[in-house]
């Protein structure tokens, strides 16, 4: 499934209640889900407030896959680029997320999900692509 939005906020909602109803269509989790859920509305948040500065109107495309097992997305965005090196590998190295304002994000969606990737082409676009597998009973 395809969703395209624009950089507002005021799209978030109907995107978080889509994955949702996907979700229990295929009867994937629920707490699994709404971490998905989350995580995908950080990574939507970063690209509105980092890669188009809070400006409307820019595109921002996401491509869902939602399976009994697993949720997918992938998210592109033609905005700023930026390097996820640092921030992710310091990510990793919290043993609990920092106590400082700012800087959760991302911490926060490799908590929750078992993949965060980021695929940047300065100029060109980027892409962060997202998974989370269903909790083994
Ligand atoms: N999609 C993005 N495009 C461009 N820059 C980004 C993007 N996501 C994150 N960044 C950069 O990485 C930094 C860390 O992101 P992170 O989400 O962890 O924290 P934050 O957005 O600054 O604060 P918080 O999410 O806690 O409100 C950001 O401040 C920003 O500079
Ligand atoms: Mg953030």
């Amino acid at each position: 499934m395809d969703v395209n939005i624009t950089s507002e906020f005021r799209h978030l909602a109907r995107v978080r209640s889509l994955i949702e109803e996907r979700a229990d269509s295929v009867g994937f989790d629920r707490a699994a889900a709404s971490e998905f859920i989350l995580a995908l509305d950080e990574a939507l948040t970063n690209i509105i407030k980092h890669a188009y500065h809070s400006q409307p109107g820019h595109p921002i495309e996401i491509h869902l896959s939602m399976q009994s097992d697993e949720a997918y997305a992938e998210i592109t965005d033609y905005g700023d680029a930026f390097d996820p090196d640092p921030v992710v590998s310091a990510a990793q190295h919290y043993k609990e997320l920092p106590k400082h304002r700012g800087g959760l994000g991302i911490p926060l969606m490799e908590r929750l999900l078992d993949a965060v990737e980021f695929d940047i082409r300065p100029g060109v676009r980027n892409v962060i692509r997202l998974r989370k597998r269903r909790k083994v009973a």
